[in-house]
């Protein structure tokens, strides 16, 4: 018989949104003639922008050809995708080499996979609320967490505390569930933390392209010194709208060089290496193809229209919830807006409560952590049509006396 990795008693039954999509699922079928509204999980709805498009036409072609067509790929990536991200980072006044590049199926995926590479002693910081991967991750591989407080007095954007010792942080910038983004000085504070600590900071920018004040940094790199302390991830997904297509990118430098603990130097970017040359085959031809047209000049603006599209269902939502004086946090840099439950409810009492009163589905926040108990998510990426019902929804049902 097996021996089980027991770890996975320490989870939660589901994962946050297979949870949802559960409750969901089982509302429809007690009430099949509702029609819902999903704002829920952070799934795009506008389709593929056109430059994407033409490219996964071409190399379909190409893949019908014999002279054009691909077998495996290099696992890090097609020198072009990497090459058109780190021409991406220039353009947003950040030097990031292509060599420190590595495609994927995803952030989730690689934020997940990441912990691979760690010991089980680190002591490992993760902010409460956070994207449930990586506490998930790291329970299921048995370490243990340490929890950072985001709350409302630190408008969800925990700083370090210097008195304790950290080796490996999380942090995720704009943020997810919250929409609070940490800026230049804040993430200065972190990477000088660090780099005291001899820490490393596994930075998700997967929201970066919802930033549109120029001050506030779009990537970890932008600070001094992170590239002898920071991992990145990104994706695709809400970017360019490739939740369904799958692509992502992870940087690891090669400055990042660690003591293993009989004094030897293992450096992260060659594990990495390792560690995906050995379990991952790469990212499909016709998908960084894709991905390399969205970083062409045409692909950026076409993308750019779909973060417009979204950031304006943000406004509506964050117009609606000032209106009903619901306090919230986020909607300006990012695509979630994060708001306190009317009337003291929990977060999953409030989720049943639209689902019932109004048909509208979101997130409830103890899904992202206990600090999250009396919050809830919305996302502004369905369709425009559909975040107006909602919040003509939520009028009718929070209207101000
Ligand atoms: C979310 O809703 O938090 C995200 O869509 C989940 C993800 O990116 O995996």
């Amino acid at each position: 018989m097996p021996k089980l990795n027991e770890n996975y008693l320490k989870l939660k039954d589901n994962y946050l949104f297979a949870e949802i999509a559960h409750r969901t699922a089982a509302y429809l079928q007690q009430h099949p003639d509702q029609t819902l509204i999903r704002l829920g999980i952070g799934d795009v709805t506008r389709p593929l922008c056109k430059c994407a498009v033409d490219a996964l036409h071409e190399s379909a072609d190409e893949m019908a050809d014999a002279k054009t067509f691909k077998g495996y790929g290099p696992e890090q990536g097609y020198a072009k995708t990497r090459e058109a991200i780190s021409a991406y980072y220039k353009r947003n006044g950040v030097e990031v080499d292509a060599a420190d590049i590595f495609i994927s199926d995803g952030a989730k995926s690689d934020t997940g996979n990441f912990t691979d590479l760690f010991a089980h002693d680190n002591v490992i910081l993760i902010p409460d609320p956070v994207y449930p991967v990586y506490v998930d991750s790291n329970l299921m591989c048995g370490n243990t967490v340490t929890y950072i407080s985001g709350n409302a007095e630190n408008d969800f954007l925990p700083m370090p505390d210097e008195t304790v010792h950290a080796d490996i942080i999380y942090l995720c910038s704009p943020n997810n569930p919250t929409g609070a983004c940490y800026n230049r000085q804040q993430l200065k504070v972190w990477v000088d933390y660090a780099l005291k600590e001899n820490a490393v900071i596994l930075f998700d920018s997967a929201y970066e392209a919802f930033i549109s004040d120029p001050e506030l940094p779009r990537s970890i790199y932008a600070i001094e010194g992170a590239k002898r302390c920071a991992v990145e991830f990104c994706s695709l997904s809400k970017t360019a709208g490739f939740t369904g297509t799958r692509c992502g990118y992870t940087v690891v430098p090669r400055e990042l060089i660690f003591d293993t603990s009989d004094g030897r130097k293992l450096s992260l970017h060659d594990m990495w290496n390792r560690r995906q040359s050995t379990k991952y085959n790469g990212t499909s031809y016709l998908v960084q193809n894709a991905a390399a047209a969205i970083f062409s000049e045409e692909g950026i603006r076409e993308c750019q229209e779909n973060l417009e599209y979204y950031k304006n269902n943000a406004r509506v939502i964050a117009e609606t919830l000032t209106e009903l004086k619901i306090p919230f946090f986020g909607g300006v840099h990012s695509p979630y807006i994060w708001f306190q439950c009317p009337g003291g409810m929990d977060s999953w009492t409030c989720f049943d409560y639209l689902l019932n009163q109004i048909q509208v589905v979101g997130t409830p926040g103890a899904g992202f952590g206990e600090n999250g108990n009396h919050y809830f998510r919305l996302t502004s990426f369905g369709t425009y049509e559909a975040t107006v019902e909602a919040m003509r929804r939520f009028k009718q049902l929070f209207h101000v006396q």
